[in-house]
Formats: structure tokens, sequence, C-alpha cells
């Protein structure tokens, strides 16, 4: 179904539990930023309630799934694009920006994909793959994650460069290659590396952040087109956030001229107790600390949370963060049943009390 400015405002008025008052996006438009979430083509076709709680709150949404690889390229050379491109009609009609993840990963590959890498073809195939896809929507996008997750000090690799397959393949510039086509397929997109883990005051953040600040002034050095760089922010309760040196980092890199978007904002409270009133207590406190000091920072430009509402949440799901009593999680800005949720307010209100950029 093609979306329509009827079909954009049927889903605006359908029932909102929305909190009286400015949108999320409403709030950051103030401050000069933009707020959205990450979406899902299907969901947004068959779940009014949530689609229209996304057209309040979003002044940018970014596909969760539909841009990866497995999904645009399932076999080689044979192109799937009707969930993308049906989202970005979605978002025209909207009027939202548009973020595009991802161009290069080791995760949610095609299962073709490393024969073809494995065998000499991977130059080739991520420049046909990356002018197809990038191609398709270039002069749409504001942003593309064309690198994603690409460090990892766990595997204390000397280029500071995880050993994927695009790795294997084609050595450390690979990062180049996907710059590269990235750039000669949609020149106005903002370039951007995006990457998880890298807000605590633990050694292996603190090594990760370390990492980024050699490997991105090589890379700039050398004329990679990093424009950009992605904040996942998958954030855990247990961990404490390191401030001052994620300050200075985040200072770092708005010095050597990137823009900082906050991409994939969540906290699991997997490790949370059962109450809610002490979960939220506990979710809006970790989500305040953050955008605090996060926003604080000039060069953060945006701010989008991994989905909108817990009832499509990998927080709900995945092993790693869903919590083992089976409750159903909290940490995004609307409940399962689609109410705001005290996270909704934490990041309200650090929007309200951001400086201006
Ligand atoms: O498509 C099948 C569907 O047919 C089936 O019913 C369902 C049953 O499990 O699985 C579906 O595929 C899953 C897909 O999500 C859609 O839900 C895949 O197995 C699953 O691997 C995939 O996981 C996604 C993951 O990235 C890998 O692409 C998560 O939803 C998504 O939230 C997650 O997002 C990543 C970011 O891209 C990068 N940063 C971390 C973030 C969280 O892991």
């Amino acid at each position: 179904m093609r979306i329509t400015r009827r079909t954009a405002l049927a889903g605006a008025a359908a029932t909102l539990a929305a909190p009286a008052g400015r949108s999320l996006r409403q709030r950051a438009a103030g401050k000069g930023l933009l707020y959205g979430s990450a979406v899902s083509a299907d969901l947004l076709r068959t779940d009014p309630a949530y689609a229209a709680l996304v057209a309040l709150d979003c002044a940018i949404i970014v596909p969760e799934i539909e841009a990866k690889w497995a999904a645009t390229e399932p076999e080689q050379g044979r192109f799937s694009f009707a969930g993308l491109d049906w989202m970005m009609d979605y978002a025209r009609c909207h009027g939202m920006a548009v973020r595009l993840h991802n161009l290069a990963w080791g995760v949610y590959n095609p299962p073709w994909l490393a024969g073809a890498l494995a065998s000499g073809q991977a130059e080739d195939v991520l420049r046909h793959h990356v002018s197809a896809v990038a191609g398709r929507y270039a002069g749409e996008v504001l942003a593309w994650d064309v690198c994603n997750e690409p460090s990892d000090p766990r595997w204390n690799q000397a280029d500071d460069l995880v050993n994927i397959g695009w790795k294997k393949a084609l050595g450390a510039g690979y990062v180049d290659a996907a710059f590269a086509a990235a750039h000669a397929a949609d020149p106005n997109a903002l370039l951007f590396i995006n990457d998880d883990l890298l807000e605590y005051e633990d050694a292996a953040s603190q090594a990760k952040r370390d990492g980024y600040l050699r490997l991105l002034p090589r890379l700039l050095a050398r004329g990679v087109p990093v424009q950009g760089f992605g904040l996942e922010a998958h954030l855990r309760p247990e961990r404490k956030l390191a401030e001052k040196p994620y300050r200075d980092f985040l200072r770092e890199l708005a010095g050597m001229g990137l823009v900082i978007h906050v991409t994939e904002l969540d906290i699991s409270d997997r490790t949370l107790p059962a109450d809610v009133a002490t979960r939220d207590r506990a979710l809006a406190a970790l989500a305040r600390q953050f955008l605090d000091v996060v926003l604080d920072e000039r060069a953060v430009r945006a701010v989008l949370t991994w989905g909108l509402t817990t009832r499509h949440s990998w927080l709900a799901t995945a092993p790693e963060v869903a919590r083992t009593d089976g409750l159903p999680p909290r940490g995004l800005p609307y409940d399962g049943l689609l109410q705001p949720t005290a996270m909704w307010r934490a990041i309200a209100s650090a929007l309200d009390h951001a400086p201006g950029r």
C-alpha cells in the first residue's frame, strides 16, 4: 500500500495514549534537535495505535531491519526494497528525516555473502550493493550507518577493527571501500560509524573509546569520508556511566568535525527488581543522567530510541537483554499498552533542559 496524506492522517487520528502537552518531537525541535525511533514497516502498517505514536513523537526514523543486507539483497544480485520503499514514503508523508542502517556489518547478512567474500568477489559485491541500495534513496536520506560496530577491543585487534568477513576479505581498507562507495552513491547523506558499549567506566569501554580516538584520525587523515559518529547507547543500569571520560570522548569526536547522533537508546531492566515503581525510578534516572551528559555536547544533533514501545522491542525477546522473570520490560518511552513510561518523561525533561543548538 502506498502512503497517502489521507492514510497518514487516519493513523494520526487513532486513539492516542500520549501525555498531554508537547511531544518529544516538538521538545527536541525547540532545541534544534531531532527526536525519533527505530521502526518496522510491517508494524507501522498493521498496528495503527503504534503508528499514531510514531507520527506524534518522531521527527526521524530508522528501519530496525529493512535496510540490512539480509533484507535488501537476500540472494546475490536480487534486491528487495518493498519494506524500505514503503518506509521512505511514510517518512515523506509525515515530514520525517530518515537514517538508514547499515551497509557493512558482521551480523544479519544473507547466507550467500560469506561465500562471495571468501571467493575474491568482496570489492565488487560491496560496490554493487552499496550503489544499488544507497543509490536508490540518494538525496532522501539524512544519514547512513556505513560501518556498524566495526571495533571491539575484546578481540584485541592491532588496527582497532574487528575481524569480520569484510576485513578478512579486504583488510582494514574495507572501511575505506564502504565509505567511498556510499559517498559515490549518495553524496548528500551524512556517513556514520555506529557503535555500542562506549558509555561506561570499566576498562572495556575505556579501551573502546581509546580505540576510536586512534582509528578515526587515521581514517580522516587518509580522506575517508566519515562525517558522523553514532552512539548506540543500549544502556545497562548495573554498569556505571563514565560521565567525565564520556564527555571528553564526545568533545574529541566533535573536534574532528563529526556530527553525533544517539542512534539506539534503550535500557535493559533485566537486572532490576520486578517492582514497576522501583524499575521506573532507575530507568528514568539513568536515561536522564545519560542524556544530560550527551546533550551538553552541541555536536549531538539527534536522539533516537531503539523502538518507541516495548510492545515491539528486542528488550522483550533477546536473551541478552530480556528479563528472566517474563515481566514486560520498561526501558523505552512507551510500555506494551502504549502508555508513556517514566523514560518518556525523563527524555522529555532532558530535552527541555538541553542547551539549544
Ligand atoms: O524475520 C524473522 C521472522 O520471520 C521470524 O518470525 C522471527 C522469529 O524469531 O525472526 C525474524 O527475524 C529476526 C529479526 O530480528 C526480526 O525480528 C531475526 O531472527 C533477528 O536476528 C533480528 O534481530 C535484530 C538484530 O538487530 C539483527 O538484525 C533485532 O530485531 C534488532 O533489534 C537488532 O538491532 C541491532 C542493531 O542493528 C545494531 N545494534 C544492536 C541492535 C540490537 O541488537
